[in-house]
């Protein structure tokens, strides 16, 4: 049997490489006595930092392992979630979770388990995990079959993978501890179901990398002169005082932080708010522009493909938002 060991998080790698590197010098300096095991007994410690869920069982990430064969390997046939968690408190597991399903109904997936199974497994990935802060990821693809064929097998059961990684702290609503974020902006290029939340992130990656290599935080998308979002964040303009952000389509994620922005500024109700198309030429007039997710909260954009946003500070309105966000995040 073939089997594809799930790749660790980066930062565990090198967690890892240090550790072992240490070990090739206590047993220079010292010779291999009673320091290596437990030098040997951390880096075992690293490597198993993050347990995982793999179909039904919790174990060291290193450990979980999926078949080749599996239809989220072969094609990218599945969907994801990633909630963002802070000493235990998720932001947003409802909604998201609404989400998942949404996406498993839209591209067939059978798969049923109720909100509650979702919650318990959160809360096991949590505790397993340290309760600090926490990104979880939720994985379900269309399962493992044994041949390589487009259509969807029939009865084979859904592949689930779960893992948690660290994230910093909390957002802050505070413009001096507020990145600044330089993006790039190109045309987008992804297929025409960027509403549903697929593992398939070819063309986010492509889009992603193209601003990196150029030394971009992150890509805006433009479809025929409209913003849509970005590789992995959803957009938003402010022009005197309204906050502005494209309607939703299916060339848009519905982000869950985009949601519950709206949905707290709405009730707040200081600061006007416009779901309606953007055009890149509003993107590039904006007094502030933003980009939002799980792991950013609300971030401030002052450049885009090298052109200085509003007067290339973090704005007043993003102040305010990241403070009402802040305030008010945990209630969803
Ligand atoms: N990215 N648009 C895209 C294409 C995304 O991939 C994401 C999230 C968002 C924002 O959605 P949310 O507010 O629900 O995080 C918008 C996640 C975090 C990721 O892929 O890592």
């Amino acid at each position: 049997e073939l089997y594809l060991q799930v790749n660790m998080a980066p930062e565990v790698d090198l967690l890892c490489l240090h550790s072992i590197s240490l070990i090739g010098f206590f047993t220079s300096a010292f010779g291999a006595t009673t320091l290596l095991p437990s030098v040997a007994a951390q880096v075992k410690k690293g490597r198993n930092m993050s347990i995982a869920y793999l179909n039904g069982s919790y174990l060291p990430l290193d450990q979980a392992k999926i078949s080749p064969m599996d239809r989220g390997f072969l094609f990218g046939d599945g969907i994801y979630e990633v909630i963002p968690s802070y000493n235990g408190k998720m932001v947003g597991f409802g909604p998201h979770i609404e989400r998942m399903k949404n996406g498993l109904a839209a591209i067939g997936v059978q798969f049923d388990w109720t909100t509650k199974q979702w919650a318990d497994l959160c809360q096991q990935l949590i505790e397993k995990n340290g309760s600090g802060n926490l990104g979880l990821y939720l994985h379900v693809t269309r399962g493992t079959d044994s041949k390589r064929f487009h259509a969807f097998p029939e009865n084979i059961p859904a592949t689930v993978f779960a893992y948690s990684f660290e994230i910093g702290p909390e957002p802050v609503a505070d413009k001096a501890l507020a990145k600044k974020y330089r993006v790039a902006a190109t045309r987008d290029l992804r297929w025409e179901r960027c509403h549903i939340k697929s593992i398939a992130l070819l063309g986010n990656v492509l889009h992603f990398q193209q601003g990196y290599e150029q030394g971009y935080d992150e890509s805006l998308f433009d479809a025929d002169n409209q913003l849509t979002e970005a590789s992995a964040c959803n957009a938003f303009i402010v022009k005197n005082g309204t906050v502005i952000t494209p309607a939703l389509d299916n060339a848009k994620l519905p982000g869950i932080t985009r949601h519950i922005l709206l949905d707290i500024l709405r009730r707040d109700g200081s600061i006007p708010v416009e779901e309606r198309d953007v055009s890149m030429d509003e993107v590039y007039s904006a007094d502030e522009v933003w980009i939002t997710s799980s792991s950013k909260d609300i971030a401030a954009v002052v450049q885009i493909n090298g052109t200085t946003v509003g007067n290339g500070e973090v704005g007043d309105v993003w102040l305010a938002a990241q403070t009402l966000y802040s305030a008010g995040k945990f209630n969803y």
